[in-house]
């Protein structure tokens, strides 16, 4: 199935879960959702319907992996493939020291034959699109020859779709919360690498909070992803989805809310929390007089009543209209 870069919501360790992904597919039926990061190890030798399982409601959905093993990523690639994937992502932007050690993440930035090798690994094995999710270099490499040396590299195999943080990652000084608004972000990065090669699909990620911003993008790039700002404020995914001229939608938040009400009804007899599940609802009234207390109602009730749902109805009583 080929899927529309204009839109997705980033991949968010602990945040864009499976629960996460139904929610935002119930606000828009178009915007690409990516998975948390999945580490290799995880599908190889973990529980892998609990690390990788998803709804096929959730289409199109693509599966961020972690890792640098390409013999390893390209077994990752073909169960996730087997699962229904839609697009398997490569990080190559995260920071963390966890990551580093495992020598995947940011720091292969400073290794595009690696990640070259790994990409063209996982194309061999899927018929899948095969990303990647980069930052704009790491440390000291600062020009835009040593980022443009990276994504040449790393096309060559083929790979023609780049999701770039438009920022620097600092391997060490920083925490990698830090590392999401320090040092700036600088998004001519991309904007001249779409210029440059108008054949590739590059997707600006970082800091972007409004329709205006997202607006100005397009018409430098392909596509926005934005992480934030959609998890405070998940409504703002329906108003981009208006602006990138996706086919209206007809649902209002309480439609949505009720619909998530259900999926949390069948989540529910699976076993799962209240607890868990309204997560992501949180900031749906976000904008909107009561949403405060609609949050505040949630977080308290839900972890005491892990099994009722009539907490989200109770909870919506505090909105005002
Ligand atoms: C809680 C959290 C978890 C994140 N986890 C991942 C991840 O698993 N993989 C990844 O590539 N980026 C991850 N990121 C980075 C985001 O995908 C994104 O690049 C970054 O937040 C900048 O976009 P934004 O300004 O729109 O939030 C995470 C960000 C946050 C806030």
């Amino acid at each position: 199935m080929s899927h529309s870069h204009k839109l997705a919501v980033a991949p968010m360790l602990d945040w864009t879960d499976r629960h996460c992904r139904y929610f935002h597919r119930l606000i828009s039926d178009q915007v690409l959702l990516y998975t948390e990061m999945v580490t290799a190890p995880a599908i190889l030798l973990g529980d892998r319907d609990k690390y990788i399982g998803f709804s096929n409601k959730e289409h199109p959905v693509a599966i961020q992996l972690g890792g640098s093993n390409s013999k390893e990523l390209a077994s990752c690639a073909r169960i996730a493939e087997d699962y229904g994937y839609d697009e398997v992502n490569l990080n190559v932007g995260c920071p963390s020291d966890r990551v580093q050690k495992g020598r995947f993440g940011a720091c292969l930035m400073k290794e595009p034959e690696l990640v070259a090798e790994c990409i063209t690994a996982m194309q061999q094995v899927v018929n899948i699109p095969v990303t990647v999710k980069s930052r704009i270099g790491v440390d000291d490499q600062e020009s835009y020859e040593a980022f443009d040396h990276f994504i040449q590299t790393v096309r060559q195999t083929g790979c023609d779709t780049f999701i770039i943080h438009a920022r620097k990652a600092y391997l060490k000084g920083l925490s990698p919360k830090q590392n999401r608004h320090i040092p700036p972000l600088q998004y001519h990065f991309p904007y001249r690498l779409k210029k440059d090669h108008p054949e590739l699909k590059v997707m600006i990620n970082g800091g972007v909070n409004t329709v205006e911003e997202a607006q100005k993008h397009w018409q430098h790039c392909d596509g926005v992803m934005i992480g934030r700002a959609f998890w405070n404020a998940p409504w703002l995914i329906r108003e981009m989805h208006d602006a990138a001229g996706f086919k209206n939608m007809n649902s209002g938040r309480d439609d949505v809310l009720k619909a998530y009400l259900d999926y949390c009804r069948l989540q529910i007899n699976e076993g799962n929390s209240l607890h868990w599940l309204i997560r992501p609802i949180l900031g749906l009234y976000h904008g909107m007089k009561g949403n405060k207390k609609f949050k505040s109602y949630l977080v308290t009730e839900a972890p005491r009543r892990k099994t009722d749902v009539s907490v989200l109805n109770e909870a919506r009583t505090f909105v005002q209209p």
